[in-house]
């Protein structure tokens, strides 16, 4: 079996975990201390501020950012349901714009048409570790005075013209074992507005700086040590791990030249990350995207389907009355099929996931 995903952990993390249960320090500490002061350099903003899972990230973000009811940020419809929600705990509205097919990431264009009054914020999803079309975005944001927030959860290191994703408006990260570097569980905000560092550094503990001296509502979504020094070793591999997806990805898509199969493409300036290779499968292959995915699954292929159903389509967001059409992103959750290209597949791997796929577009 090729899993569709792998961690890897290596003797690096594991005796970074020891010593932490041995130093006694297990909740926020020293670790989260060095990991926010690594990421942050990587990354290339002021501050880097670590939270317990993506999700979370977004929700602090956002609060930080001062979204509240009344306010509608416009995001897209083809990501993990966990965008637009993070919109719905702050009470404000999500407000969807379609994606564009070269990238799969919201058309700015799109959102040009969603901007309301009550527009205050944007969300770009860098999907699949596909940079968004951040100077556009960007534009539109410094036109409208608009805040915006990356969920860059799956696009650790991602660039655009070499500036890496996450350091346009504030960055919201995942390190959930599947993304392209782990700490089990976790998330990270990345930002050089002093004053959102400050909110989500108080928001993340209970809305309190000084212990026991609360300023505002809050939470507990604090990192643990234990899963701060498993990042640091892990983003210490990270660039290594891009580089063997970055490969795995392009001598799969020379492999994949056939006739429907649509392999990913990288618009201009940008770095692709590869958090997932995502084929489309269109009617012109010969065969059905689920027919295709049963071939991969009988020959000991996985597979995932991001995202079969675009997050206005889902039951909960259809309780709440989104009924309008999203074209592209209907269209591309109908067509996609992500492969294994994780850095522990080999070529011989990559060889056999392209037999299996032309096997079955000639049966
Ligand atoms: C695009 C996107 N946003 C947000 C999240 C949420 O991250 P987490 O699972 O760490 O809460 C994920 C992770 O699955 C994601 O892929």
């Amino acid at each position: 079996m090729i899993p569709i995903a792998k961690p890897l952990i290596g003797d690096e993390e594991t005796d970074a975990v020891m010593k932490t249960l041995k130093s006694g320090s297990l909740a926020q500490g020293d670790g989260v201390n060095r990991f926010e002061d690594a990421f942050a350099g990587f990354v290339g903003t002021k501050y880097a501020i670590a939270i317990n899972s993506g999700t979370a990230a977004l929700h602090v973000a956002l609060l930080s950012h001062g979204l509240s009811e009344g306010d509608e940020v416009i995001t897209t419809p083809f990501s993990f349901i966990s965008t637009a929600n993070s919109i719905l705990f702050v009470g404000a509205k999500p407000v969807f714009a379609d994606v564009r097919e070269e990238d799969f990431n919201i058309d700015p264009e799109c959102i040009l048409e969603k901007l309301t009054k009550k527009t205050k914020a944007i969300i770009p999803v860098h999907l699949y570790g596909h940079p968004a079309d951040m100077k556009f975005i960007m534009e539109i944001a410094e036109d409208h005075n608009l805040t915006v927030v990356e969920d860059a959860c799956q696009a650790h290191g991602a660039k655009i013209d070499g500036r890496v994703v996450g350091s346009y408006g504030s960055g919201c990260f995942s390190f959930y074992p599947t993304k392209n570097m782990t700490t089990g569980e976790g998330g990270m905000i990345t930002t050089d507005d002093d004053l959102v560092a400050d909110r989500a550094r108080m928001i993340r503990s209970h809305g309190a700086k000084i212990r026991y001296q609360h300023e505002m509502l809050g939470y507990n979504v604090r990192m643990t040590d234990i899963s701060a020094v498993i990042g640091i070793e892990q983003l210490k591999k990270l660039n290594d791990f891009t580089k063997r997806r970055q490969e795995n990805a392009k001598y799969l898509s020379d492999m994949l030249q056939f006739k429907g199969i649509l392999t990913p493409g990288v618009r201009d300036g940008c770095e692709h990350v590869f958090h997932q290779y995502t084929i489309r499968v269109t009617d012109d292959s010969g065969i059905s995207r689920d027919d295709l995915v049963s071939a991969l699954a009988e020959g000991g292929v996985g597979t995932g389907i991001h995202y079969s159903v675009p997050i206005h389509k889902q039951p909960f967001y259809k309780d709440l009355g989104y009924n309008e059409e999203y074209a592209l992103s209907e269209l591309m959750a109908d067509q996609v099929i992500s492969l294994p290209i994780h850095p522990s597949v080999k070529t011989h791997d990559l060889d056999y996931i392209s037999e299996v796929i032309k096997k079955a577009l000639c049966s």
